[in-house]
């Protein structure tokens, strides 16, 4: 994990499930907490630009609202025959908050440095 910044989340986490979307620096992403983990994935639903922070999740699975398609939350990869997937981003927890990590190229697109 050498390649990549750590921005930290300034938002408040709800307790239990949870999905929103959040603003880092200017950048839309969705953070969700599903069976007590929390993952923090892109907000735009490659299909066809649903938000995926309207969604929900089944079963390890986050359902954009639109078209229903499903993204598995651990490999990002779209269900059998969709053929697409869903960029997920790494997030550590430290004693003063949460961060989510950014490869270098990326954090540059996103934030300039
Ligand atoms: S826009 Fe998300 S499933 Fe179609």
């Amino acid at each position: 994990m050498a390649d990549l910044r750590w921005y930290k989340i300034e938002e408040e986490i709800p307790e239990g499930d949870f999905i929103r979307q959040i603003n880092i620096a200017g950048k839309k992403l969705c953070l969700l907490r599903h069976h007590q983990e929390l993952y923090l994935v892109q907000n735009t639903c490659p299909h066809a630009g649903g938000t995926l922070s309207g969604g929900w999740c089944e079963h390890g699975k986050l359902i954009c609202p639109i078209h229903r398609y499903a993204y598995d939350l651990t490999t990002g990869r779209g269900a059998e025959g969709q053929g697409d997937y869903i960029y997920i981003y790494p997030l550590k927890q430290e004693p003063d908050g949460l961060y989510a990590g950014f490869k270098r190229g990326l954090f540059s697109r996103f934030f300039g440095k």
